[in-house]
Parts: structure tokens; C-alpha cells; sequence
């Protein structure tokens, strides 16, 4: 695979100010978001949802990747035309999630290493020949007294650049995702802090690895204080020091930058990305782009509730939000959105979702 292609799709996933959507739940996480709002939990639900989701009239004009997951990429419309063929028609780039999950940490209470490199190779071998042109892989990293700790950052940079570099061989891009979370009564002095160093670590070892800067996708949190943190912050703020922290820690050649919403409502990701490219957009070396799961698909969810009568206004909803995005990357969201915004299509269930399990 020529590096030329990598470097060719990394920038179409950031072209157009579009973004990505992740849809990759596990069929874990998706049962325990679907058991929230009263969904059954089976394999026809997860079809019906996910279904509604790739044959969404127009996503293509605001989503330029879909992350599917290992069960959905395999995946038919109930009249059995497959996912892969709705969604490369619809003029989006099909990608994948291959890391297996984040586990408990052997030795590090409280802090997960995520898994998958074992058969990775082959595994890419196929989602390649099957039509994906991306993959992605998360890591968890958690504030709180004591940690992170150097051994777990260390070991989930390793992984994410090991598994970047099997990726590229695979002619497959790479969207690095090291997840500092939102969890914890820290500051955002602290997320800054912590997410620095992470970024760092990360980019170290892509380095060592010899993973290809121009052919890759980050994927961070937002530098953003913990839930239980008393001193909550402004948009602004938030805008400042997550451009701040990026520039400190992300190589200019990286051609995109999607942010994850990370248990955010859908509302506050948008303003905080608009804001970072109204304040910062013409002066940055990347992209400042999406790629949201609950802050894009959370008021669709709701909506939809499992009712094939309510397909029609879910998908709008889920439609709205990834429109939203777009006028964020474009720095126009508040102006062009903010007063069309619906209770139904803006409203993201926080509560219920402040976990990702991804
Ligand atoms: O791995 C997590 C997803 O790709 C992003 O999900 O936007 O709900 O944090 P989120």
C-alpha cells in the first residue's frame, strides 16, 4: 500500500469540514445503552439501530468516516443490501474499531491496558479486503490520587503505536484515540496536565515505531476539568487550553485532529469545538475536526427507542447533530445552529452516559 493513499485518505477524513461518527460501540456497551432507555437487548435491536444510522438521508454531506464495529461491518439492511455498500454510496469512508477493550491493568489498581494486538495482522488483512479504510484503537486513561502512572501510559502508548504501524502496513489509516477521562473531581489544570504527557508518550512512540505522521488521525479528549470538579469552565477556557495542550504535544505533519465527546451532551462538544476554531482555526498546523459517538447519536437514541415508527425523526435528530459539527469545525455553530436547536435534538442524556465503555 502506498503511503501516498494513506496520506490521501487521513485527509479526507478531516476534508470539507466533515468528521467522523463513531457507531463502534461493542455489543456490550450498546446493550447497556439500549437497556437505559428500554430497548430490547438483541442482536435484531442492534441491527434495526445501526441500520437507522447508515441510512440516514444525507449523512454524507456532514460525516466523512463511519467507525463500525466487527459486528455491524458484516452487517445487512433487512432488505440484505450490506452496510458496506449503504455507506461507500452514500460518499462515506468506511472504517473500523480493533482493539478488543481496555482491561484491568495487572499491577496498576484502578488503570486499564487495552488489548488486541494478538492476530491483529490478519485481523486488518481482512477488514482491508472487506473494504475499511481506517481502523481505530482506544486507550483509557484515568485521573485520580496517584494515577495515571508512567507504567500505564507507557503501555498504552506502546500499544496505540503498534497497532498504528500494523495498520499503515495494512494500507489502513490509523485513528489514534488515548482517552484521558472525564471522571474525577480534578482540575482542568490537572487534565492539562495529565493529557500532555500523554500526548507526548503517544507521539514518542509513534516515533519508535515508524508510524507516518502524514497518514494518521488523533483522536483526544477535550482538556476539560473532571465531572465532580467543583470549578466547571467556560467554553472559552476550555478552547484555549485544549489548543493550548495540542500544540504542545501534536506534530504539525499530523494532518487532523478529531476530537471523541467523551460523556459531554452533544450542545456542550459543538460549542467547545466551535470555539476552538473560531478562536484558533487559520493559525493551526491540523485540522480541528469530530469524531463523536454519544455527542453525535444521544438525542436519536432517545427518539428512536427501539420504535420503527419513530425512524424517520431519530435519523433527523442524528442528522441535525452531525450538522452541528460541521458548523463547528467551521466556527459558525452558535450563529448558524444554536437557535434552531430543538429540546429533542439537542437534549443528551448525560447522566445515563457518563461512562464510556467503548
Ligand atoms: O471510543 C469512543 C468513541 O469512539 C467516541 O465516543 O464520543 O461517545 O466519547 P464518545
Amino acid at each position: 500500500m502506498s503511503a501516498l493513499t494513506l496520506i490521501e485518505t487521513a485527509k479526507a477524513l478531516v476534508a470539507d469540514d466533515k468528521g467522523l461518527l463513531a457507531m463502534d460501540e461493542s455489543n456490550p456497551t450498546c446493550n447497556k445503552r439500549f437497556a437505559a432507555l428500554g430497548i430490547p437487548q438483541t442482536h435484531e435491536a442492534r441491527r434495526a439501530y445501526r441500520e437507522l444510522i447508515v441510512t440516514t438521508p444525507n449523512l454524507g454531506e456532514c460525516i466523512s468516516g463511519l467507525i463500525l464495529y466487527d459486528e455491524t461491518i458484516r452487517e445487512a439492511k433487512k432488505d440484505g443490501t450490506p452496510f458496506l455498500k449503504i455507506i461507500v454510496d452514500a460518499g462515506i469512508i468506511p472504517g473500523i474499531k480493533v482493539d478488543t477493550g481496555a482491561k484491568d491493568m495487572a499491577g496498576h489498581p484502578g488503570e486499564k491496558i487495552t488489548e488486541g494486538l494478538d492476530g491483529l495482522r490478519e485481523r486488518l488483512k481482512e477488514y482491508a479486503q472487506m473494504g475499511a479504510r481506517f481502523a481505530k484503537w482506544r486507550a483509557v486513561i484515568t485521573i485520580g490520587p496517584g494515577i495515571p502512572s508512567r507504567g500505564c501510559i507507557e503501555a498504552n502508548a506502546q500499544a496505540l503505536a503498534r497497532y498504528a504501524a500494523l495498520c499503515q502496513e495494512a494500507g489502513l489509516v490509523p485513528i489514534i484515540e488515548p482517552e484521558v477521562l472525564m471522571e474525577g473531581e480534578h482540575t482542568m489544570a490537572r487534565c492539562c496536565e495529565v493529557t500532555e504527557e500523554v500526548l507526548r508518550t503517544v507521539f514518542d512512540e509513534i516515533y519508535e515505531q515508524r508510524v507516518m505522521l502524514e497518514g494518521l488521525i488523533l483522536k483526544p479528549n477535550m482538556v476539560l476539568p473532571g465531572l465532580a470538579c467543583p470549578q466547571q469552565e467556560v467554553v472559552d477556557v476550555v478552547a484555549d487550553a485544549t489548543v493550548k495542550c495540542l500544540l504542545h504535544a501534536v506534530p504539525a505533519a499530523v494532518p487532523g485532529i478529531a476530537f471523541l465527546s467523551g460523556g459531554q451532551s452533544g450542545e456542550l462538544a459543538s460549542a467547545r469545538l466551535d470555539a476552538m476554531n473560531v478562536r484558533f482555526r487559520k493559525r493551526l498546523p491540523w485540522a480541528l475536526a469530530f469524531s463523536f459517538a454519544r455527542g453525535i447519536q444521544q438525542p436519536a437514541m432517545e427518539i428512536w427507542r427501539g420504535q420503527e415508527t419513530r425512524v424517520h425523526l431519530a435519523q433527523e435528530a442524528l442528522l441535525y447533530r452531525a450538522k452541528c459539527n460541521r458548523m463547528a469545525r467551521r466556527g459558525e455553530y452558535p450563529a448558524a445552529m444554536k437557535g434552531n436547536s430543538t429540546a429533542s435534538a439537542s437534549r443528551c442524556d448525560a447522566s445515563s452516559n457518563l461512562v464510556s465503555t467503548n
